[in-house]
């Protein structure tokens, strides 16, 4: 039993989550969490919503709101969506709570003290017009590295890169166009130079493992050729005071995103530990060396999780060129690999919220059925390279992979049990046919399983849906439906229960991709209970400040996950006449979402 910290992508609470972002770090860290836990590994995935910065002030100025009254609202939503996805997080929380301003403060303590926060005077952006400071984000412009137009003054969505606003072309204000005026002010910066050859020499480490994506190493060594200290607060009043005095004080000096959403997980773990009664039980994922930690993100998010959080670390634990002593929270480990995912396009283009270009989980869901949005994210994941959301494929592939693949293979073994038998039958002697599809699908636990584990999630499910070909071939090849007489009784036993076993043990394998289905799956072929644990919604108060108003957590009891390993039959468990478990979908609904995005329709 290996402990794994499953540390996911903090959503911004500016609004609800689009497809484009459960593709990135949604279904891809729960693939993973479930099957790691399945395998008995002793799992722990956290995450929350990022409610400071200006992204949510951006949402709530347009909606003339308080910021914090958009980002409960927010928050709901995003919970909901996350739920209904069946995303098992043990803690999904919020950086509003009383809890992360503690971690975070005590961070922030700890790596000034170590000596890698630095002071200093900058540019800062001021709207000539209102007298106001123009937050980072406020400002737009010309990329100077890769020339996209749409360059945000903290970093360019296009190329990846961290910019500051002076760096960008032809700077303007996002709110109306302004040039903003630039003048002076003090900011804490992170000291990463006297942090990078500690960052360097984990980098070279974690390349030697062989385990990170091509992409991602590549990414986090290049950005390491260009280290540069990085401010971590910003003049804005929407966030966590500095800790300092003459700085807690001021109202519009806050620390930054890549000082706050990023503390998050270990914030969230400590909240976990404390809500569980246990509050030193956290340090079991982050302070031993033996504990593995796996961070789950878009691409435009590497930086956050190889660079900055890493050296935050390093900072806070005295390892760095200044050296130090630990902080409060200990020697923290470093991440073990960042999975980061390419982007998810739709119909060919980028999401843009801003833009319209958007289909979001909620509208999915109100649809169509959770895991066939699962198994699509899945199946078409952009695990190595961009990949695409389009409706006609989507429908192609429920149609003709789960509904006709396994769908199918799972109705017509119910059906034929429940006709035949009404319960599990007993096997009769084995031929070669029927050892060759149980052998096959054993197997499966040892390929499927370490693909899973490995982070090639695509290759995992294309071999466990080749296995439920093979099962849907022995169908043709044993034709149990023409096993009519009373002298093949006994023949006709055996093949339905070689089905069965390997239509349970293939739900098993896909059980990770397809949480909802399996336990239906599991009913279908006279299995009882819940099968796949679920996550839930917990309404709870601040730990801290009860007084506060309530927030949703989600949470959820995974410790009776099934195992990742064959299990067999329970001879005459009642088996009844299945209703179809996924829904095909009429080919029309291409046309008609397409038409509901405003895209241009085949025929008319
Ligand atoms: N909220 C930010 C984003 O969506 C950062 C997420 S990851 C974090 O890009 F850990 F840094 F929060
Ligand atoms: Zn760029």
């Amino acid at each position: 039993m290996t402990r794994v910290l499953s540390a996911v992508a903090w959503p911004y609470a500016n609004g609800p989550r689009h497809l484009g972002h459960v593709a990135g770090f949604g279904v891809p860290s729960d693939v993973f969490s479930r099957y790691m836990r399945m395998a008995g590994h002793d799992v722990l995935m956290v995450s929350g919503t990022d409610e400071h910065g200006t992204p949510i002030l951006v949402a709530a100025d347009k909606e003339g709101v308080p910021a914090r009254e958009l980002a409960d609202r927010n928050n709901r939503l995003i919970v909901q969506d996350l739920v209904d996805l069946g995303i098992s997080y043990d803690l999904f929380t919020r950086t509003t709570t009383a809890n992360h301003y503690r971690v975070v403060q005590q961070m922030f303590t700890a790596v000034h003290r170590n000596g890698y926060m630095v002071e200093k005077t900058t540019h800062g952006a001021v709207s000539p017009r209102t007298g106001r400071t123009l937050p980072d984000r406020y400002i737009e412009g010309t990329c100077p590295i890769c020339e996209y137009p749409e360059a945000r003054g903290d970093q360019c969505d296009n190329c990846g890169n961290q910019l500051d606003p002076t760096d960008l072309i032809e700077p303007r204000s996002r709110v109306d166009g302004e040039v903003p005026e630039f003048v002076e002010t003090q900011h804490f910066f992170l000291d990463l130079p006297a942090l990078a050859e500690a960052l360097g020499e984990w980098l070279d480490q974690r390349e030697a493992s062989g385990l990170w994506r091509p992409n991602v190493i590549r990414f986090s060594k290049n950005i390491l050729e260009d280290i540069r200290p990085r401010a971590m607060s910003r003049d804005i009043d929407w966030g966590i005071p500095i800790p300092l005095e003459g700085w807690r004080e001021q109202p519009t000096k806050r620390l930054y995103v890549w000082f706050d959403a990023v503390i998050g997980y270990l914030s969230a773990s400590v909240e976990w530990a404390r809500r569980i009664g246990d509050p030193d039980r956290w340090r079991q994922w982050w302070n031993d060396p033996q504990a593995l930690s796996y961070y789950f993100m878009g691409k435009d998010n590497i930086t956050f999780h190889s660079q900055i959080w890493p050296a935050e670390m390093i900072a806070h634990n005295g390892q760095g060129d200044r050296g130090g002593e630990p902080g409060p929270y200990g020697e923290l480990q470093l991440p073990t690999e960042v999975v980061s995912s390419e982007f998810l396009t739709m119909e060919g283009r980028q999401f843009s919220s801003s833009r319209g270009v958007v289909i979001y989980v909620r509208e999915v869901l109100q649809r169509y059925q959770v895991d066939a949005l699962r198994y699509f994210l899945s199946a078409a994941a952009p695990e190595n390279a961009d990949s695409d959301f389009s409706w006609p494929a989507f429908v192609e592939r429920t149609n003709n992979e789960l509904v006709a693949g396994w769908g199918n293979l799972v109705n017509r073994t119910a059906s034929m049990v429940a006709k035949n038998f009404g319960e599990i039958p007993v096997a009769g002697p084995l031929e070669p046919v029927d050892e060759e599809l149980l052998s096959a699908v054993r197997q499966g636990f040892q390929t499927v399983g370490p693909l899973i584990g490995a982070h090639r999630q695509k290759a995992a499910l294309t071999e466990a849906m080749r296995l439920v070909g093979e099962a849907n071939g022995y169908v043709s090849r044993t034709q149990p439906f023409k096993l009519k007489g009373e002298d093949q009784r006994e023949r006709l036993g055996t093949v339905l229960h070689v089905l069965a076993q390997a239509v349970t043990d293939l739900n098993t394998m896909l059980s990770p991709f397809l949480p909802h289905s399996s336990n239906q799956v599991h009913r279908a072929l006279g299995g009882d209970g819940q099968f796949m644990p679920m996550p839930r919604i917990e309404e709870v108060t601040d730990l801290d400040e009860p007084e506060r108003p309530g927030y949703p957590v989600i949470t959820g009891e995974y410790s009776s996950m099934p195992r990742w390993e064959p299990r067999p039959l329970t001879v005459g468990a009642p088996v009844a006449k299945p209703t179809p478990i996924f829904t095909k979908l009429d080919p029309g609904i291409a046309d008609d979402e397409r038409r509901r995005l405003g895209l241009p329709v085949d025929d008319e």
